[in-house]
């Protein structure tokens, strides 16, 4: 008997934990077993000290993932809708607010769920045939996987309503213009870019990336002046790591030493 594929492959790529979404032939289309695989996937990578950056895409050319599974979705009554939504919404939360720095590597369409899974990372890298769309509207449907808040968080309330009340499809280089992607690069060169990326943020102390990315989660969510008290707090948090304090300690010694360099230097004459 042959073994069906995995809905989610997980490769590693030095400190980059690679997750791939594997149902081409549907466009990468979401079923509650891909969910939970992903789920499942991140929650290693995040347990994984080798693991400092995780970025996800689709397999094959064309998608990174075409949204919920029509199919399945039209036979939900109301409360499966519900609860398929609210299952949806803990992964993309989970996503959003872990302690690793996560990339959307968006290989072609990112539509529906497709573009909630992108915009609960961290950062979108497109390739230059990449397109964003929250198609739902077309169906008499609207987001349900946190699309309608994610989006006014990730790109402002007026560029929100343009994605979700038209259901039109942008093109990745519209969508750079609106700020919400981070890096365009050729389809070939896609992995390169997502890779450099990945490398510039696993030079950095893990756990003052941590703490940045979970200050900068709460300003979408609090007043000015809790989110000045828990940036606050973080930053002590921060501090009291001997990260930060090695961090600054080796920048003044580079200062000393080019302090050094520059007294052995001979003067320059005229
Ligand atoms: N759910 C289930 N199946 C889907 C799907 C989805 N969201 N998106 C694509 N597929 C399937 C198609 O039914 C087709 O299956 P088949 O080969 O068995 O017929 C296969 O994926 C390829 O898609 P196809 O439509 O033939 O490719 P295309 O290049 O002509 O069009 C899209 C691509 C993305 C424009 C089109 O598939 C589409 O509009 N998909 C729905 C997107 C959407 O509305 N998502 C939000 C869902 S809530």
């Amino acid at each position: 008997m042959q073994n069906s594929p995995l809905p989610v492959l997980s490769t590693q790529h030095g400190s980059l934990r690679l997750l791939t979404l594997n149902r081409a032939d549907k466009l990468n289309a979401f079923t509650p077993e891909m969910l939970a695989l992903l789920s499942a996937s991140i929650e290693e990578a995040l347990a994984d000290e080798a693991t400092r950056v995780i970025a996800i895409t689709g397999s094959g050319a064309k998608a990174f993932a075409a949204g919920n599974d029509i199919e399945r979705l039209v036979s939900l009554d109301g409360v499966a809708a519900y609860r398929d939504m609210v299952a949806g919404q803990r992964a993309l939360l989970r996503l959003h607010d872990c302690a690793k720095p996560t990339i959307a590597m968006v290989n072609g369409y990112a539509l529906g769920g497709g573009f909630e899974l992108a915009l609960a990372c961290d950062f979108i890298v497109a390739s230059t045939n990449a397109s964003f769309a929250f198609p739902e509207i077309t169906l008499n449907t609207m987001p349900g996987w946190g699309g309608t808040q994610l989006a006014v968080a990730k790109m402002g309330l007026a560029c929100a309503k343009r994605f979700v009340m038209s259901g039109r499809r942008f093109s990745a280089q519209e969508c750079e213009a609106y700020g919400f992607i981070h890096g365009l690069a050729a389809p070939d060169e896609l992995f390169d870019a997502v890779q450099s990326l990945a490398a510039t943020l696993a030079s950095y102390d893990p756990f003052a990336i941590e703490m940045s990315k979970r200050a900068l989660n709460r300003a979408n969510e609090l007043p000015l002046s809790a989110g000045l008290d828990f940036e606050a707090a973080q930053y002590a948090v921060n501090f009291s790591s001997e990260g930060a304090r090695a961090g600054l300690r080796q920048f003044l010694e580079r200062q000393s030493a080019r302090r050094t360099a520059r007294t052995h230097l001979a003067p320059v004459t005229p």
